[in-house]
């Protein structure tokens, strides 16, 4: 690593949105940086960071070396609110953590060196007034792909250019495409704008406070996301997150270059199964189906039956991840006999260690909710998706996956219909379309391509990996200027 930069005095406190899809990539961007010989003091609240602790076993967060301090502080929760369940109250409760933040970091201690930088997750307001108080600049993390929060940092755009609300017969409508965001990305969709702005949630607070959020994003003084230049329209794409001639810089897959150096660096709410890559050892190549649909997302009991008799039929091996919410806030009942009758090719869990399940040489294919960082895995590891997406950005992962990129398939109708129920025999089709035909092989191809990409651009020499040496030498030299 010729070009590592060695920075002791330069310290960034690394703030993430309090969820699993968030904590994950700033603690592998905090684990690059450290790398990098940045002090890092990583803030949670101590919700998650107890959920983290408990799932973590021996390998706790807090154990990371001299140049890593966990911090947490209270949500102002009570301790059985459903947080991401409840997604307005909880991103509510958030958006005043300002006081609470400005207390935990202006609290002397000699032993670690001043604040350089806050990063902060693209979805936490309550930081803007933090490097406010401290006088430091706010680096804002975009854990989604440039593309979306290109259409997310442009609200009041879309607003003014009436896409926003996105209307229920914009949203069948095939055609309509949308080509006024700034950065060259490509036209989007009504169906790709974030589900929290479409007309039915007009009424809801999230509506509202993604508006608000989207207004303090635009404010950020340097602008980081977790995607490359390879994948989305080069560094033009991520201009357009230039608000006020900001540097804006494409980082990813920022859980990429650990993964190939062998660091573990995904810290999970959940305690995964440790069978699971024995089980899939034992499977022939490229036979497996993964399903998995992230840490937020639920499905009806009836969806989920269909989904199981789907995954009968198909004939192939598939590891199944049912959360013990998955049924709308419950466990899955599974249909009478399901077990039997597939327990020879199917293992079921409740959690996985996902990066290695998707880079065992076993796997086929992904059937997945299209979470950036599910999406981002699936792309570094060549693993072809059948995009199944939920809510909010997902719609988006799942269009560019199938259209732009061409490495996976969807379920027609899911997009513009969150009620559509996807029966049995659909699922088996489209099943077998990506794992056995000439459909499948074809986006195999692409995926490959773009496999070699990822690690390309995380490697040394690569675009990712120099934009990150940029950004810390950047963060170095406004050290040095606040000094004098
Ligand atoms: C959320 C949003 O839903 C997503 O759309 C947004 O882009 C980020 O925040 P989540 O729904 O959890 O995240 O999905 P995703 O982004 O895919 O993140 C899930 C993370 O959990 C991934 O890093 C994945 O590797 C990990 N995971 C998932 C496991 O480690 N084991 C599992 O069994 C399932």
């Amino acid at each position: 690593m010729s070009e590592e930069i060695t920075v002791a005095p330069l310290h960034a406190v690394v703030v993430p949105f309090p969820a699993q899809g968030h904590v994950n990539p700033l603690n592998n961007f905090a684990e690059l940086l450290a790398m990098r010989g940045v002090f890092i003091t990583f803030v949670t609240t101590e919700w998650i960071h107890q959920r983290l602790l408990l799932a973590a076993g021996d390998h706790k967060p807090k154990d990371r070396g001299s140049n890593f301090r966990f911090l947490s502080i209270p949500d102002g929760l009570p301790p059985e609110h459903g947080r991401t369940a409840q997604l307005d109250e909880y991103l509510f409760a958030l958006q005043s953590l300002g006081p609470a933040l400005t207390s935990l970091l202006t609290a002397a201690d000699k032993s670690v060196p001043p604040i350089t930088c806050i990063v902060a997750d693209s979805f936490l307001s309550c930081t803007a007034e933090l490097a406010k108080n401290l006088g430091v600049p706010r680096v804002v993390f975009w854990t989604s792909c440039t593309t979306l929060a290109i259409m997310q940092a442009n609200t009041d755009l879309l607003i003014s250019e009436g896409h926003i609300p996105v209307e229920e017969e914009d949203l069948k409508s095939k055609d309509k495409l949308i080509t006024c965001l700034p950065g060259k990305i490509p036209p989007i969709r009504p169906t790709d704008i974030m589900s929290f702005y479409r007309e039915k949630h007009l009424s809801d607070n999230l509506y509202n406070i993604f508006l608000h959020e989207s207004r303090i994003n635009k404010m950020a003084d340097y602008v980081l996301v977790n995607t490359f230049e390879e994948l989305e329209g080069g560094k033009e794409a991520q201009m357009g997150l230039s608000f006020n001639g900001c540097p804006a810089l494409a980082i990813g897959p920022v859980s990429l270059p650990n993964f190939l150096e062998g660091r573990n660096s995904m810290y999970s709410m959940w305690e995964a199964d440790k069978t699971c890559l024995q089980w899939l050892d034992t499977q022939p190549q490229a036979s497996v189906l993964y399903v998995s649909f992230g840490s937020i997302a639920v499905k009806s009991e009836k969806q989920l039956h269909e989904l199981a008799l789907g995954l009968e039929a198909c004939g192939y091996p598939f590891l199944w991840v049912l959360r013990s919410d998955i049924a709308e806030g419950k466990p899955m009942e599974l249909p009478e006999g399901f077990k039997d009758r597939t327990k020879d090719r199917a293992l079921i869990v409740s959690w996985t260690e996902q990066l290695k399940v998707l880079s065992h040489p076993s796997l086929g294919g992904f059937l997945t909710h299209n979470g950036w960082n599910s999406t981002l895995e699936a792309i570094s590891m060549g693993v072809l998706m059948i995009g199944w997406p939920y809510f909010h950005d997902q719609f988006l992962d799942c269009r560019l996956a199938k259209d732009i990129w061409k490495i996976g398939l969807d379920f027609e109708g899911v997009d513009a219909d969150e009620f559509k129920l996807v029966t049995k025999e659909v699922v088996e089709s489209k099943i077998i379309s990506l794992m056995g035909s000439s459909i499948g092989k074809k986006l195999r191809e692409n995926a490959m391509r773009l496999k070699e990409a990822a690690k390309k651009a995380v490697m040394e020499g690569g675009t990712s990996y120099t934009n990150l040496n940029t950004f810390v030498k950047d963060m170095k030299n406004m050290n040095l200027y606040e000094d004098n």
